[in-house]
Order: C-alpha cells, then structure tokens, then sequence
C-alpha cells in the first residue's frame, strides 16, 4: 500500500512540478501577497495545487489532503496528505531556482512516504518509512562532518515577527562556529541534508506542508530530526533540527548554550 502511494506522490509531483517549469521559463503568473511583503502566492502554486490534489484524490479518495492555499486550519486528520505545491515561492517569483513541490504522508503522527520535487534541476527526491532515501533512483544518505566548525549550516527566517527573536539568539551563538546560509526552501533544505551536502538545518514556526515530505527523507537518509532544542519534533508546532548525527549534539549545544 505504502510503495503504491508513493508512486502516486511522485506522479503528482512531477505534474505539479512541470507546471511551476512552464511558469517560471515564461513568467506570465500572477503574484499577490499573503502575511507580509514576501510572503506570497502565485497563479503558478494555485495550479500546481489543483493539480496535484486532483491526481491524488483520484487514486485515493478516501485519504484528507491538507494542502497550503486556501488553508485557514489546519485539521489534524488520523492520516493525511500533506501538499505544498510550490516551497520557495520568493525565489521562484525572482527567478532563483532553488524551490519545489513538497508532498508528505504521515499516519498517526509518523511520516509515511515523502516527495521533494525541483522541476528546475530535475531533482526527484523521495523515501518510504524504513526503505532509505533516494535522489533521482540513487540511494542518499547524510555527510560524514563530525564537528559543527567549519560544518556547512543553513538556517530559516520566519515570517511572523513574534518568532524572529530565537532565530535572532540561534544567529549569535552558532555564526562564529560558521558561515550561515540561508537557502528559502525548507523542503529542500532538508533534502541537501539528506543528500549530505547541508550538514545541519533549523527554523522555527513551519507549517506541516513545509516539513512533512523533507522530514521523512532526512531520516531515511540517517538525519537525526528533532526539534531545534533537542525535544521531540512536532510536526503542527513546526520547529525543526536536521543534521547528521556526526554534529547533531553539539549543533544542539551550540543552539542552545
Ligand atoms: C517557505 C519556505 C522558506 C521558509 C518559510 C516557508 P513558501 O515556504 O520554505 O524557506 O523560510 O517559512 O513558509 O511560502 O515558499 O511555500
Ligand atoms: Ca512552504
Ligand atoms: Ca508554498
């Protein structure tokens, strides 16, 4: 059942995914804007969503798609599809090339199957629980960094201005250990972890459509997943740590020190 459901995902993904191409290479979509100056939603992200739901729907009907446009709440369904149609619509909007469509399957609260479309570059990324990570066909899996100096550590800002101050604190006590990137995907950014190119991750107040696929396809790949302070990771709280487990303790301590 699982493996027939992540074959669906990937369908839908690249469907969603051929869509965004076709906008960006013409850049006729329509942009507006939803909380704050940047955070914004295309015509290209409402089609992809469309798309992507009507392909899913149609082979399982049965299971609730909570999908970012257009969701108010967030339900919090036994088991569900999580779908962000476009993750990284600022790059997107400015022609960087770095965003994707993001699925997730979870059942009673664990990650089932996960999907990390780049139309751009062609990355296909996807994990079933228990059966590993892969990119494009070939088997993933995290970097080999033991220690956070010099490590390679990406972080996110949240668009709620009330959630910046941890993000501000977790800047000064991590930035002399390293150089921080700041990357604009969440889905991806934990998909490089995955792939071993990003060696830590972490952002505050993330949606489940953000998280749901890249959090599955960190661990499969042999991510420690967590919440930034070392608790358990909620997926509706939204705050998250990805890293190899090589640095994964002291990228805690350092977070939090
Ligand atoms: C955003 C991206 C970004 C993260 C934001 C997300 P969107 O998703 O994942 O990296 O910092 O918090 O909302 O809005 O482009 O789908
Ligand atoms: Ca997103
Ligand atoms: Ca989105």
């Amino acid at each position: 059942m699982s493996s027939d459901i992540l074959e669906t995902m990937i369908i839908a993904s690249l469907a969603g995914g051929s869509i965004l191409k076709k906008y960006f290479e013409e850049e006729n979509f329509s942009v507006s804007q939803k909380s704050v100056s940047y955070d914004l939603v295309t015509s290209a992200d409402r089609e992809s969503q469309e798309k992507i739901i009507s392909i899913l729907s149609g082979r399982f009907p049965q299971i609730p798609i909570v999908g970012e446009e257009g969701s108010e709440q967030i339900p919090h369904y036994r088991e569900a599809f999580y779908v962000d149609p476009l993750d990284g619509t600022l790059n997107f909007v400015h022609k960087f090339p770095f965003f994707a469509v993001s699925l997730g399957y979870w059942k009673d609260n664990e990650p089932i199957a996960g999907v990390v479309y780049n139309p751009i570059s062609k990355d296909l990324f996807y994990a079933r629980k228990g059966n590993g990570a892969f990119l494009n066909g070939e088997k993933i899996g995290v970097s080999a960094t033991t220690s956070v100096e010099g490590s390679l550590l990406v972080i996110g800002f949240p668009y709620e201005e009330g959630e910046l101050s941890r993000t501000v604190k977790d800047i000064k006590s991590t930035m002399r250990l390293t150089d921080l990137r700041v990357l604009g995907s969440t889905a991806l950014e934990l998909s490089y972890v995955a792939r071993g190119i990003i060696d830590g991750y972490w952002e505050y107040a993330l949606s489940p459509w953000d998280l749901a696929g890249g959090v599955l396809i960190a661990r499969e790949a042999g991510a420690v997943v967590s919440a930034p302070d070392g608790g358990k990771f909620d997926l509706f709280k939204g705050d998250v740590l990805a890293a190899t487990p090589g640095i994964y303790q002291e990228l805690v301590k350092a977070i939090n020190g």
